[in-house]
Order: C-alpha cells, then sequence, then structure tokens
C-alpha cells in the first residue's frame, strides 16, 4: 500500500481557511477506508507573511523540499498588504504570488485542467435550463506561450516609451497539450458512455469533441502552428470530433451556448481568460476546482489550486465557500487513483458529498467550517 506524500501549503488570505477544511476531509476519508494512506505535512510558506518575517516569500531551496512530495495542494497565494489596493494582484506588488508561477514551471506542470460542469444547487448566471447540460474541460497550456514573460521597456516614462512582450510558442509544448486534449476528450467520452450520458458532436455525430482556440486572424505565426499540430493530432484519433474558435468567439459562445463544447485546448493566457469565464459558468469561483500537473512525468509533483485568489476582503472571517477547494482536492485524488484504487474511491466520495451539501444547501450563506462539517459528516 502506498503512503502518499502531500506538501499542503495554506497561503494568504482564505487560504488557510478552506485548505482546513481539505485537510479535515483527507483525514476523514482515510478514517474510512484502511487503504487508503495520506500523509500531509503543511508549510507556512510561500505566503505574505512568511514574506513580512523572512524577506522572501519562501525559503530559497523550497523548490527541492517540495521535491520530496508527491503531490501540492495550495490554498491561495497573494496578500496586497494594509496599504496597498485590494485590487491589484500584481505579481510585483502581492510577493508571495510569484512563486505559484515558479512552481508550475520548475516541476514542468504543463497541464492545467479546469473542468467545468455546474453542480446542482450551485448559483446559475445563465437564465437557459441547458446551462444544466455544461459539460465541458478546459485544457491549459501551462508552461509557455503568453506567460514566459520576455520583453523589456525602452525610454521608460517618456512619450516615445517602448514596451515588448514576447509570448513564445514551441512545437513539443504545443503537441503535448494538444495530445493530452485528445487523450481526455477519449476518456470522458468513455465515463459518459458507461453512465448513460453519451453525447454527439459535429456532423459525423462523435462521441467526443476537442475545441482548439487561437487568435489565428491576428496572430498567425503561433495561430497557423498551433492549427497545423491540432490537426497532425486529429488524424490519431478519427473518433473524436474537432472544433476551432476564434479566443474571441469562444468568449461569446462560453456565455451563448456553453452546452456545446466539451473538451478546449487553449493557450496559457488564452486558457487563463477562458477558465475565469468558465468559473461563472460552474457557479462562480468558490465552486470551481483547477489542477496543474506534468501529465508526462508522475515522478514531478502537480500542484492542486482551486482557480478562486486569496479574497483578502472577506480573509479571517469564516464566510468562504471550501467548496471549490474541496473539489481541487477529488481532484488530486483522481490523480493519486490512477495508481491507487483507494484513491479513486476517495475522490468519488467526496465530490458526492460536496454535490450533495450544494444540492442541499445551495446558495445559503454559511460559514466555511459549518460547509466542512457537513461534508466531513457525510463522509
Ligand atoms: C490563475 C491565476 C494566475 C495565472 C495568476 C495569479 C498569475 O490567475 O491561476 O489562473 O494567471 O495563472
Ligand atoms: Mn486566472
Amino acid at each position: 500500500q502506498k503512503t502518499w506524500r502531500v506538501a499542503v501549503l495554506p497561503g494568504d488570505g482564505i487560504g488557510p481557511e478552506v485548505v482546513a477544511q481539505a485537510t479535515r476531509a483527507l483525514e476523514a476519508l482515510a478514517a474510512r477506508d484502511d487503504e487508503l494512506a495520506i500523509e500531509c505535512t503543511t508549510f507556512e510558506w510561500p505566503s505574505h507573511a512568511w514574506h513580512e518575517r523572512h524577506g522572501e516569500s519562501a525559503p530559497a531551496d523550497y523548490l527541492d523540499q517540495l521535491a520530496a512530495f508527491d503531490a501540492i495542494l495550495l490554498g491561495a497565494l497573494g496578500d496586497p498588504g494594509p496599504t496597498s489596493d485590494p485590487d491589484r494582484y500584481l505579481l510585483s506588488d502581492a510577493v508571495s504570488l510569484a512563486p505559484l508561477l515558479e512552481i508550475r514551471k520548475g516541476f514542468d506542470q504543463w497541464c492545467c485542467e479546469r473542468p467545468c460542469r455546474p453542480l446542482p444547487g450551485a448559483n446559475q448566471y445563465l437564465a437557459d435550463p441547458r446551462a444544466a447540460d455544461i459539460d465541458m474541460l478546459v485544457i491549459r497550456e501551462n508552461s509557455e506561450g503568453e506567460y514566459v514573460n520576455q520583453g523589456g521597456r525602452l525610454a521608460v516614462g517618456t512619450p516615445h516609451e517602448i514596451a515588448t512582450q514576447v509570448a513564445l510558442f514551441t512545437h513539443r509544448a504545443t503537441e503535448r497539450i494538444i495530445r493530452h486534449a485528445f487523450e481526455q476528450a477519449r476518456v470522458r467520452a468513455h465515463h459518459r458512455a458507461s453512465d448513460g450520458r453519451a453525447r454527439e458532436f459535429g456532423r459525423e455525430a462523435r462521441a467526443s469533441q476537442v475545441c482548439l482556440v487561437t487568435k489565428r486572424n491576428a496572430q498567425r505565426y503561433w495561430g497557423d502552428m498551433y492549427t497545423e499540430i491540432f490537426a497532425r493530432v486529429a488524424a490519431d484519433y478519427p473518433d473524436v470530433d474537432t472544433h476551432h474558435e476564434l479566443v474571441d468567439a469562444a468568449c461569446m459562445k462560453f456565455v451563448s451556448h456553453p452546452w456545446m463544447f466539451d473538451v478546449v485546448v487553449a493557450s496559457n493566457l488564452h486558457g487563463d481568460i477562458l477558465t475565469d469565464l468558465a468559473a461563472v459558468l460552474n457557479g462562480g469561483m468558490g465552486v470551481s476546482p483547477s489542477s496543474n500537473i506534468n501529465a508526462s512525468d508522475r515522478s514531478r509533483p502537480p500542484m492542486f489550486e482551486p482557480t478562486h485568489g486569496s479574497a483578502p476582503d472577506i480573509a479571517g472571517r469564516n464566510l468562504a465557500g471550501p467548496a471549490a477547494m474541496l473539489l481541487t482536492t477529488a481532484m488530486m485524488l483522481d490523480w493519486m487513483g490512477v495508481e491507487d484504487p483507494a484513491a479513486a474511491r476517495a475522490a468519488e466520495r467526496l465530490r458526492t458529498a460536496v454535490s450533495a451539501d450544494l444540492a442541499a444547501h445551495g446558495g445559503e450563506a454559511r460559514a466555511t467550517d459549518a460547509i466542512g462539517d457537513a461534508v466531513i459528516g457525510a463522509l
């Protein structure tokens, strides 16, 4: 039996409050299943508090320390500080945010998955009843693209100032994220078929679909490369329907008929933006989970963190909804479940308990720990 070693990083703001519910849930799951063994080690870093004390948001060797774990469970990062504007979440202002991108890069967590499937009882922002049928998975390229942060500023502060911001796309990263999207489309079709929820896409009525998002009409170099690689990979998946949207049109369709999508694959920045939109379709940030995985090397620790941030405006008040964090924990258990049937069972149990709680209480205002109590009671 494998003992999973998890590095728990509560972080800033509401992070510690929601993470506390996640670790309680993991304990409860292990208590009811002898075959599940998870050992959590909590670190105070990265966080703003650590920065105040040590002048850095994490110890210098923090990536080495994290490398010893099977997985990382993160609450939220970013504290604007008492004097700065709480609406500013720039990497340079919220010092504790920087390790977030460093961890993604350091462990080559090249794949970010953000499922969008509203649970009954969650806020429904769309009036159309078909919104209940939304079931898509947004797969975000998580290692390069618009996030390489190369460039610079010339003639700073003058009327002649120029800023450049390079976006970099490699064949290798593009191929692996697109192939992963097709693989996931197959897995999803398989699950739907066994749950009796089969769907049909395209004129050929295929069981699954991958939609590629680019801005090829304005940004042709990477747009063309993505499109060509997409076509080549698609040839290996004749059972999967393919579709291409420009990112602006994709935003519109996420609102006008999101139930048409299955798997959506997008660049780092496009994926970032689309998944905030998709979070609203889920019922909000409070119920939207997320993962950062090295899908080609399971020895590199993945990081599981909700899509939401540290919400400093409600921090420390027992007001934050823990559902996103609990569903994120279920995604971690899914990842473990590939090797460990006990973890796979635990993922299902946790998701069922969170959904039952949402279905029973919907949008009622309840305390963070009260929701935790109810979910853990059901486990
Ligand atoms: C996210 C966040 C981060 C991102 C920020 C905090 C750098 O928005 O996880 O989606 O852009 O990736
Ligand atoms: Mn984001």
